[in-house]
């Protein structure tokens, strides 16, 4: 497979970036590139990502900027990415495609965290981004990148929340969105997203891992911009999680970041922000990032538990989004793990529902893959690895209505193998005040 093409493009020449002192580079080899090649990959084969020139930021100046932007209604700083753009893309507005994203909440994790076995957890909700999913914060840069690449047509494979997310992107943009997505095993609030989205939608008969191949292989060779977490772009948006948490947490450090992982891309984005700021001098220490991995999609954990080499598995679970076996991100991911001291969890599929209902019956909520955040914490927390003073902060990273069927299911105890510890089953009742009495004092 090429590691560059061209792109398709109205204009003859590409749009030539107006992008401050970036550069392409590859994470084994080191070897640099332009930053206005359309390449996902080094030449060695290896992933690249964007470099920032960190010299000449100022600590205490970006700081200021940061909190003076805070709560602006102004295009493109009412956007919880775009507030840090020195940081992540630092483009003409004219290039930015936002909806805008991010600005979501840190919620006191309440019940949940109390379930965890931490008294100070927070949970930022990822899910309250434009199309429900974390995914909008690395799709913006993604199709920002496209725009000024001069793209045209762009693609994904996804288990549901990124093809969601650059249906809706691109088709702001205008730009003709594909997506590559396994058959049956997305959630459905995802499917009916791209579908509305007017993304064109190819299901394959396989599973993401293939997906993921094929559109490689696909964009390579027909010349479309490819947007999964590949893109070092998209890695780029993503690091806005951990500015926003920080400035909400009035730069206060905490202890751990603890979330899921599937493809790696959001755990190398987290460790990646956090090592940067931490150059320039706005943290004075690295956090602790514990990724959790369902017990069924874990090579990331085996690997790190066996100290053995990268091994991809067949993926299975309950919490589609992370239903990943050959993730493309696990270097970055390991650097990562080793920048921040960072640890590997697994959680059982009983672990990942019973967390689930815990979050959602604290009145915050979130898709099933995105508990594994909980999940993770409470076992690290019970093997001594998280304190129960920590200040932790978890990750939720998709809503709840993304997958209706599993809440459901596990309230109906309809789910196979997954004991329904929390049920709220409803009621059924005649309508009359006499059964509804009787109901509400038996109940
Ligand atoms: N949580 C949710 C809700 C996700 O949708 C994903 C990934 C993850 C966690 C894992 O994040 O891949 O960065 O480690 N979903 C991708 C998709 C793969 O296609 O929507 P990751």
């Amino acid at each position: 497979m090429r590691t560059s093409h061209k792109i398709n493009t109205e204009e003859k020449n590409l749009v030539k970036l107006k992008v401050r002192n970036m550069k392409l580079r590859c994470i084994e080899c080191g070897r640099e590139y332009p930053i206005d090649e359309v390449r996902y990959r080094c030449d060695c084969g290896d992933l690249l990502e964007v470099v920032h020139d960190l010299n000449d930021l100022d600590a205490e100046n970006l700081r200021e900027l940061f909190d003076k932007r805070w709560g602006s209604m102004q295009f493109p700083y009412n956007s919880g990415v775009w507030r840090y753009k020195e940081l992540i893309l630092d483009v003409d507005d004219k290039f930015i495609v936002s909806k805008p994203e991010g600005n979501t909440n840190l919620y006191r994790a309440g019940k949940a965290g109390e379930y965890a076995g931490v008294k100070r957890m927070f949970l930022k909700h990822e899910g309250e981004n434009p199309t429900a999913s974390f995914k909008d914060r690395g799709m913006t840069c993604g199709v920002t990148a496209a725009k000024m690449l001069g793209c045209k047509k762009v693609a994904c494979a996804s288990t549901g929340n990124t093809s969601a997310s650059m249906a809706a992107y691109a088709s702001i943009a205008g730009m003709e969105a594909i997506v590559f997505i396994p058959e049956g095993k997305i959630a459905f609030g995802k499917l009916a997203q791209a579908l509305a989205y007017g993304a064109k939608t190819l299901q394959i008969e396989g599973n993401f891992d293939d997906a993921m191949q094929l559109v490689q292989q696909v964009c390579s060779e027909l010349n479309i911009y490819l947007l999964n977490s590949i893109n070092p772009f998209r890695i780029e948006g993503q690091k806005a999680i951990a500015f926003e948490i920080l400035q909400q947490l009035n730069w206060e450090v905490p202890d751990w970041f603890v979330l899921p992982g599937g493809n790696l891309g959001n755990n190398s984005a987290l460790s990646k922000a956090l090592r940067e700021l931490y150059e320039i001098g706005i943290i004075d220490k690295i956090p602790r990032i514990a990724v959790i991995q369902a017990h069924g999609a874990n090579p990331l954990y085996r690997m790190w538990k066996n100290k053995t080499p990268f091994k991809p598995v067949q993926a299975e679970t309950i919490a589609t989004a992370v239903k990943i076996g050959n993730p493309v991100s696990w270097k970055k991911s390991i650097r990562g793990l080793k920048w921040s001291n960072g640890v590997v969890e697994e959680v059982s599929e009983q672990e990942i529902m019973d967390a689930k209902a815990m979050i959602d019956r604290a009145g915050i909520g979130a898709e099933p893959a995105s508990c594994c955040t909980v999940a993770g914490t409470k076992k690290l927390v019970e093997a001594g690895i998280i304190n129960k003073d920590d200040l932790v902060v978890g990750i939720l990273t998709g809503n709840l209505l993304k997958d209706p069927d599993s809440v459901v299911n596990y309230h109906l105890s309809r789910l196979k193998g997954i004991k329904s510890t929390y049920a709220n089953r409803p009621i059924k009742i005649k309508a009359t005040v006499k059964a509804a009495k009787q109901a509400l004092i038996e109940s």
